[in-house]
């Protein structure tokens, strides 16, 4: 008998304003063209003024539950994957696990930028394996229009805010995961030799607050290339597959041309990549989870299907999860 961990629900949440590439070349010299051919990105989205990455958060676990048909007082761990806290301190999962009314398990943030959402669900993973959790709610959750130089080019037009979420159980099996739903691994990883590439100035123990996003975007573009394809590697690996037995790649949502080329190096095809980023750009921790929630809502992905989720960020930060549904 070993425990697994099974997704069994999935919900998101965008901000309602939308800012086009137009509306960005009315403030800097870029245009629709050179945003959509260099990212694929169209559009983002821009949570309110009184909107926190807490109640997008909020708002996609409660989706999520209600798509697992699970009441919330079953929950005895949320993991908030998030770069952009409401506060520096609490955690936004403790103000997540409020709203929701609860009071008992563990709530926490994790903090792996774009990668959030994989390092999160890995280590629900872990928790429930062991049996120190039985439903986790797993959620990305961005507000990266805060961290944002609207008047620099280089990086205004890349990152929009949103929230998506999985709820996760844990089930007891005789004859180990099988070809039963669930979680069959995850790889995770970082190297901080790299921070410079991609991060944000500012915070808590040096200014105090926290400033704006700085990229070296053509690094970053290489490094996401090669890492992405390395993990998916890896977890292909690991469980004796080859790229042709996946049903839906969901890739991190930060540019198309960066999914693209990972697709290409790995062989897969292209029909089978969820994409997502023309709508939101790059939500950080949230995209995964806004991708998974999008292709299981318009009927893409079905119970059973193989799916093999990847992401990089700031850190840098990757990794990867390969789940059937
Ligand atoms: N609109 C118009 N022109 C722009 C622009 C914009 N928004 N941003 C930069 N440019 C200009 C540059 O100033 C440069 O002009 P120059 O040739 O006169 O100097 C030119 O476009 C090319 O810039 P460059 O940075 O070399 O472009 P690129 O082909 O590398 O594309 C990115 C830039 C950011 C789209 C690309 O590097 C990228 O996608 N990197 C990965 C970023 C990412 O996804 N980060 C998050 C990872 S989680």
């Amino acid at each position: 008998m070993s425990i697994h961990s099974r997704l069994v629900g999935s919900g998101s949440y965008l901000p309602e304003k939308i800012v086009t590439n137009d509306d960005l070349a009315e403030r800097v010299d870029t245009s629709d063209e050179w945003i959509a051919a260099r990212t694929g990105i169209r559009q983002r989205r821009v949570a309110a003024e009184n909107e926190y990455t807490s109640d997008m958060a909020y708002e996609a676990a409660r989706r999520a539950l209600d798509d697992a048909g699970v009441d919330a007082a079953e929950v005895d761990l949320i993991i908030v994957g998030t770069t952009t806290p409401d506060r520096t301190f609490p955690a936004t999962a403790v103000q997540v696990q409020a709203k929701l009314e609860l009071n008992g398990g563990a709530a926490f943030d994790l903090q792996a930028v774009c990668s959030g959402f994989i390092y999160g669900m890995s280590v629900a993973d872990g928790l429930i394996k062991s049996g120190q959790s039985k439903t986790a709610l797993v959620i990305g959750a961005d507000t990266l229009s805060r961290l944002l130089d609207w008047d620099d080019r280089s990086t205004s037009v890349l990152f929009g805010d949103g929230a998506g979420a999985v709820v996760m159980t844990g089930v007891e099996l005789e004859n180990g995961l099988g070809t039963e739903s669930g979680i069959l691994s995850t790889h995770i990883h970082s190297d901080g030799r790299l921070a410079e590439l991609l991060y944000c100035d500012g915070g808590p123990s040096t200014t105090g607050q926290s400033g704006f996003i700085r990229m070296q975007g053509k690094e970053v573009f290489k490094h996401a290339v090669t890492n992405l394809a390395n993990v998916v590697t890896e977890a292909l690996d690991e469980n004796g597959l080859e790229s042709s037995a996946i049903d839906w790649l969901v890739p991190h949502q930060a540019n198309k041309r960066i999914i693209d080329s990972t697709t290409k190096k790995l062989g897969m095809d292209t029909d089978k990549v969820v994409l997502t980023v023309q709508d939101h750009a790059n939500t950080s921790a949230a995209s995964i989870p806004l991708a998974l929630d999008a292709a299981r809502r318009d009927g893409r992905i079905k119970k059973g299907d193989l799916i093999l989720m990847e992401a990089m960020g700031g850190g840098l930060t990757w990794g990867a999860a390969l789940v059937r549904w």
